[in-house]
């Protein structure tokens, strides 16, 4: 089998106070720009969060320098690359002389950056990451991975500020041991306020999907969330995939409601039994 080499335990870290959206297709991440500029899908889209120097001409690649660092950090890469790629090198707010945003920024980051690749129409960029940068890449990932080719990351933890050690980080890998399905979990309590467990991030390599990799994966959430004891879990399920989930149990609640940067949302959910 080409696709499946094993579903495994990336992390298992984690507390952080949630983030009360952390994710793309959460349906108070529509509300949570802190005061950013609203999405608007034109050229020429300037963050407050990052300065970008883009050199080269080709397949667009991002670098997010590490916390203090400037982007020139990147400078032997990018001149190594010799032009042959679109190098679009961030240096992040607050660092290097660049003016300062409102906290948190990996947060202003993240969304920066979906608004960023939409506006400047940037087809499928990789994003490069070291250390802070690494852990923006991850999250970026995990909560817009239809909009991005591919992430590496340099010297980061995958859940970098989440150090709850019930949260867990699975992923699919194939036989080169590429990454090609994901899913996260932790404790959080549902819209309504019943406490239970949330789930993000799932998804699948999109040229191989239908093939069981999002259900692998999800079969490693229940065990995980049995194991701790069961409980109530639910997710801001993007409608594309509400059959998935309702053939793995959940039903919805409520009614649905459109992110306007990725789409229809509804909450599902589902109870897993302890074991
Ligand atoms: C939703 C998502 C994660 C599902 O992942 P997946 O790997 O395709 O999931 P599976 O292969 O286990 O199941 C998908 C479908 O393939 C079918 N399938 C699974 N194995 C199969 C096989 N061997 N042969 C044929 N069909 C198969 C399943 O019945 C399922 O059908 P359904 O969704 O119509 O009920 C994936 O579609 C995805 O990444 N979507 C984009 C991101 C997204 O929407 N994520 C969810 C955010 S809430």
């Amino acid at each position: 089998m080409r696709w499946l080499a094993c579903v495994a335990l990336i992390a298992a870290c984690g507390s952080a106070p949630a983030p009360k959206h952390a994710q793309d297709h959460d349906a108070d991440d529509a509300n949570d720009d802190d005061g950013a500029t609203p999405f608007i899908d034109t050229k020429g889209y300037k963050p407050r969060s990052f300065h970008d120097a883009v050199t080269g001409k080709g397949r667009p690649v991002i670098f997010i320098p590490g916390l203090g660092c400037p982007g020139s950090v990147f400078d032997d890469v990018v001149a190594h690359l010799d032009g042959k790629v679109e190098s679009h090198v961030l240096t992040l707010a607050g660092f290097a002389g660049e003016k300062p945003t409102k906290p948190p920024l990996a947060k202003a980051v993240r969304k920066d950056l979906v608004r960023y690749i939409r506006s400047h129409r940037l087809d499928h960029p990789i994003i490069v990451g070291h250390s802070m940068g690494g852990f923006i890449a991850y999250w970026l990932a995990a909560t817009a991975p239809d909009l991005i080719g591919g992430v590496i990351v340099i010297d980061a933890g995958p859940a970098l500020g989440d150090n709850d050690p019930e949260t867990a980080f699975f992923a699919a890998y194939d036989a080169a041991h590429q990454v090609v399905g994901t899913a996260s979990v932790r404790r959080e309590a549902s819209p309504w306020g019943e406490p239970g467990w949330r789930l993000r991030g799932m998804a699948t390599e999109p040229e191989l999907r239908g093939r069981g990799i999002g259900a692998a994966v999800l079969a490693r959430v229940f065990e995980h969330v049995a194991r701790l004891g069961g409980g109530l879990l639910w997710c801001n399920a993007r409608i594309p995939a509400q059959r998935f989930y309702e053939r793995e149990g959940f039903v919805t609640r409520g009614e649905p409601w459109v992110d306007p940067d990725i789409g229809p949302h509804i909450v599902m959910h589902r109870q897993v039994e302890p074991i």
